[in-house]
């Protein structure tokens, strides 16, 4: 069984959370694709197919959408978990969940998740820093990764993944 990550992450975290989930994968083939860096490989050759982005102002990266849009056909053929990162928490995150990700593609993947989020203001420009902390109240560097929704999203794959 080979796994697919396609994700976009703009200061970091959703590659930390597409890097947390390929380790849960263990000895099972996983690549791990950022979409804004790395070219996309064949999707054909995979079997699961997981696509994760960020929340920024409301939005996801353009880049995801583009992605699930132009291969929404063969999406539909494979096994899909759809996940998100963002600093909104609980029915919030998932309006947010609900919003980017289209009907048909929420309706026919096998696991979903919103698994937190960070300010990361090392990472931030000047605009980000100056827009986070009139919104949020923020100004430091926090961390809100949901491990345990990572665990139960990744538990979710696994079960279509062939054990010993
Ligand atoms: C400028 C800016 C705007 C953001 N807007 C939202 C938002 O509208 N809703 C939300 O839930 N989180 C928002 N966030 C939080 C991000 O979703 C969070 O920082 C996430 O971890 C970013 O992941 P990434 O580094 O992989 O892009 C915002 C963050 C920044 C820096």
């Amino acid at each position: 069984m080979k796994v697919l990550i396609v994700y976009a992450s703009k200061h970091g975290t959703t590659e930390k959370v597409a890097e947390l989930l390929a380790e849960s994968f263990e000895e099972h083939h996983v690549q791990n694709i950022n979409i804004g860096k790395d070219a996309i490989p064949q999707l054909e050759d995979f079997d699961i197919i997981l696509i994760g982005g960020s929340i920024h102002a409301g939005s996801i990266q353009g880049k995801i959408k583009k992605f699930y849009t132009r291969n929404m056909n063969i999406l539909l053929s494979k096994k899909v978990g759809l996940f998100l990162c963002c600093m909104e928490k609980d029915k919030k995150a998932w309006d947010e969940f609900d919003m980017v990700y289209p009907e048909q593609l929420k309706k026919h993947a096998v696991a979903h998740g919103c698994l937190g989020g960070e300010f990361l203001f090392d990472n931030m420009n000047f605009f980000e820093k100056f827009m986070v902390k009139k919104i949020s109240g923020h100004d430091q560097t926090i961390s809100q990764i949901d491990f345990e929704g990572i665990k139960n999203f990744s538990d979710r794959i696994k079960k279509f993944l062939p054990h010993d």
